[in-house]
């Protein structure tokens, strides 16, 4: 059924796990997603930018997961993901949503909570839930790109303000996760034997001080992509080019989702594997034109990516 994240969010908490949130923008996508989630019985979030929206049309994507949700069975929750007005997530309410997104986390303190209230309020009467954000991560996010100078980590003094205030269900926390597949320069890292450039850590100390303000309450990552570097490599191999591409180390990611971190974004490796996949198609079969033939394939390791972040990363196999 298609459901809201109140009882997935408590039992994650609980269970010590969280729930992938993965961006969905064509039918591809949704199937290789929810075919991995059926596979291993995972509760999922199936979340959709305002670019998204755009790109594929509201409607469409609303069917899409429908009839993933008639195929799989499986509980499902659909996101609106970085909603930037009170319109925008009053549209996504209307049609049919369970979960908006809104960040105003680019705006000063009471701006933000001002705007987030007013969306918890029409939300709620609604049955949706709202997740917020506090704190700015670097990096793309739709229109907007925050640079490294730009954020800054979540104030653990304000959340207990922010969420008693708003009464948000759940809030987006910035510590040191940033969206996109360069998430880090080659300048704030170090490297591995293998030359591998390893990114600072995430700031679990901030997290704590989180934690202990808002007891029991579910915290959001987003940025969460690893970025694969066998895909990069696939990439790099078939005429791509993303030098330093650098993501979250999943053993930080595996540590956040055993505490109160219940849901975890990933887009950036979707669309790592499957431009990797395409890629390496049209190298090896450049007088092929079919797009099942190569989107097929993509299809495949979109599947096989999510099952890895499932069961390995995010822990909620079994869990639906
Ligand atoms: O946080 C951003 C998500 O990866 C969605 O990206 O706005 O390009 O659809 P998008
Ligand atoms: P990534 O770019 O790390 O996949 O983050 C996705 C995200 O936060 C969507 O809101
Ligand atoms: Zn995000
Ligand atoms: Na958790």
């Amino acid at each position: 059924p298609l459901v809201t994240t109140t009882e997935m969010f408590k039992k994650a908490y609980d269970g010590g796990y969280a729930i992938g949130a993965f961006n969905v923008n064509n039918m591809e996508i949704v199937q290789g997603i929810t075919e991995a989630a059926k596979e291993v019985n995972a509760p999922l979030i199936l979340q959709v930018s305002k670019g998204a929206r755009a790109y594929a049309n509201h409607t469409y994507l609303i069917k899409l997961v429908e009839a993933a949700i008639e195929e799989t069975g499986l509980p499902i929750c659909l996101h609106l993901d970085h909603g930037d007005s009170f319109e925008l997530c009053k549209s996504c309410i209307d049609g049919g949503f369970t979960s908006v997104m809104i960040d105003a986390s680019s705006k000063p303190f009471a701006e933000n909570i001002e705007i987030t209230r007013k969306v918890v309020e029409y939300a709620h009467d609604h049955g949706v839930v709202v997740e917020a954000e506090l704190g700015a991560l670097a990096g793309v996010e739709d229109e907007v790109n925050v640079s490294a100078e730009d954020s800054h980590y979540t104030r653990p003094e304000e959340v207990e303000e922010f969420v008693s205030k708003t009464g948000c269900d759940s809030l987006a926390i910035a510590i040191g996760t940033s969206h996109g597949a360069y998430k880090f320069t080659a300048a704030q890292c170090t490297r591995n034997e293998k030359g591998e450039l390893v990114p600072p850590p995430l700031r679990f100390d901030i997290l704590d001080e989180i934690v202990k303000r808002l007891p029991g309450f579910p915290i959001v990552l987003h940025g969460s992509s690893s970025v694969p570097q066998e895909f990069v490599r696939m990439i790099n191999e078939n005429g791509g080019k993303m030098p330093d591409a650098v993501g979250i180390p999943e053993e930080q990611l595996r540590q956040a989702a055993r505490g109160a971190v219940c849901k975890i974004n990933i887009d950036s490796d979707l669309r790592l594997a499957m431009t990797g996949t395409i890629r390496q198609f049209f190298n090896e079969h450049p007088e092929k034109f079919d797009p099942r033939e190569y989107l097929k394939p993509a299809r495949a390791n979109i599947k096989e990516l999510v099952k890895h972040k499932l069961i390995n990363v995010l822990g909620c196999d079994g869990k639906a």
